[in-house]
């Protein structure tokens, strides 16, 4: 038997009920395939900072760079919300962690399962065939920039008197945008060949230079795959026109989190979206969506993302390519036996066929 390390950072939120069911699913998985999987749980986020006062305690980095992968829930909550700069706060352990392992590529999956497409608010003639991939840049750009907030006596408030003053940096170097690019045309390699590369050329300087980078990368290294810019603005109205032409996306940071939001929706529900963040070494794994605090500790979340995360980790950390086929067969399954959690249920759907959080895992499970 072959047996992996497994870093657990099951944060705030929903964060602790739906990692429970991904473990489940990838013991099932692994078991299959004579794969044993060992976890070491570690505090990321606002449990972190209640434990420890800091969002990404040294030991939850120690113990995550010596996994051979790492799955995350999610983080954040009201709790921990201030606008005190000089307070910690959760998602500073998620940044801080993406940073530390190197994780540079963010891939968010949006496909559509059949059996959701009049789960989605588009109709399902729009969302039929849906299957594109979100590369987000996801170390760099506005999230990583130089920042400030400080009060600036030369008239900043109020008619000409002091008062607060604040800024962000957009800044991205070449080797930055050269590397995401190749990620994005080797993911195009392995689909249907077609790069979308989203900026703000218009009014972005950073924007300018990714395009020119992007373009001579593809004409040097990828002259097979087809490129297009898009505009984010239009980008993010053509999601959801015409969803089915997309095939490989990839963007800037903020850029991502906001459009792979937005394509999310497509599919039925944000908790549909898997991520893989991707580096050099430990790779860590994580839905795309937050803690949920509106639902959190009601038993009600949709596991499925954080379920679909774990079968990209065996794709893509354990080139265990059937256990991932089985995950995906599973959740297939379930779904066309028309079984939901709440935020994916159609308008006749029957009561009893509306499950909650352990519910999904073990559907899933005995599907394997
Ligand atoms: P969110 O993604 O947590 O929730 C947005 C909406 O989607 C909510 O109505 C929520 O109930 C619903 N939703 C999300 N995941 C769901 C699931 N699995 N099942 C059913 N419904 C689901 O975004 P938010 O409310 O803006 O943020 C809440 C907190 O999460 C904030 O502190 C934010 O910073 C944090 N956050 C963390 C991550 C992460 O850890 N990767 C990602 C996004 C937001
Ligand atoms: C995501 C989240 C994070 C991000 C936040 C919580 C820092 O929204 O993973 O999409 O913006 O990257
Ligand atoms: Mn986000």
């Amino acid at each position: 038997t072959k047996t992996y390390n497994i870093c657990l950072l099951p944060g705030d939120g929903i964060g602790p009920e739906i990692i429970a069911e991904g473990v489940k699913v990838l013991d099932a998985a692994g078991a299959k395939y004579d794969t044993a999987f060992s976890y070491t749980e570690a505090l990321l986020g606002g449990c972190a900072i209640d434990a420890c006062g800091t969002a990404l305690p040294d030991e939850t980095l120690r113990v995550a760079e010596a996994s051979d992968a790492v799955l995350l829930a999610a983080v954040g909550g009201p709790k921990w919300d201030t606008t005190d700069p000089a307070k910690p706060r959760p998602e500073q352990g998620l940044l801080g962690i993406r940073k530390a392992l190197g994780l540079y590529t963010n891939l968010r999956p949006v496909q559509i399962f059949n059996a959701l497409a009049d789960a989605s608010t588009l109709k399902p003639e729009i969302v039929d065939g849906v299957d594109m991939m979100i590369v987000r840049e996801l170390t760099g750009g506005l999230y990583f920039g130089r920042r400030e907030r400080f009060y600036d006596e030369d008239g900043c408030g109020t008619s000409g008197a002091a008062g607060q003053r604040a800024y962000d940096t957009l800044e991205y170097r070449e080797y930055e945008v050269e590397r995401i690019a190749r990620q994005a045309f080797e993911a195009a390699r392995k689909r249907r060949n077609k790069v979308t590369s989203v900026d703000k050329a218009n009014v972005l300087e950073t924007s300018r230079m990714w395009r020119e980078i992007v373009h001579r990368v593809g004409a040097e290294e990828y002259p097979d795959v087809e490129l297009e810019d898009l505009l984010v603005d239009n980008t993010a109205m053509q999601l959801i026109s015409r969803p089915v032409d997309f095939d490989v996306v990839v963007t800037e940071n903020m850029f991502g989190d906001i459009l792979s939001d937005e394509a999310a929706q497509i599919t039925g529900s944000l908790g549909m979206l898997a991520s893989a963040s991707l580096g050099d070494g430990t790779a860590l794994y994580e839905p795309s969506h937050g803690s949920a605090p509106d639902i959190a500790g009601r038993g009600i979340a949709n596991p499925l993302a954080q379920i679909l995360s774990v079968e990209m980790m065996l794709r893509y950390s354990f080139d265990m390519n059937e256990a991932a086929d089985d995950i995906r067969r599973a959740v297939t399954a379930v779904l066309d036996e028309g079984w939901r959690t709440g935020d994916i249920k159609q308008v006749d759907t029957p009561a009893d066929k509306i499950v909650g959080t352990v519910a999904m895992g073990d559907l899933v499970v005995s599907h394997l």
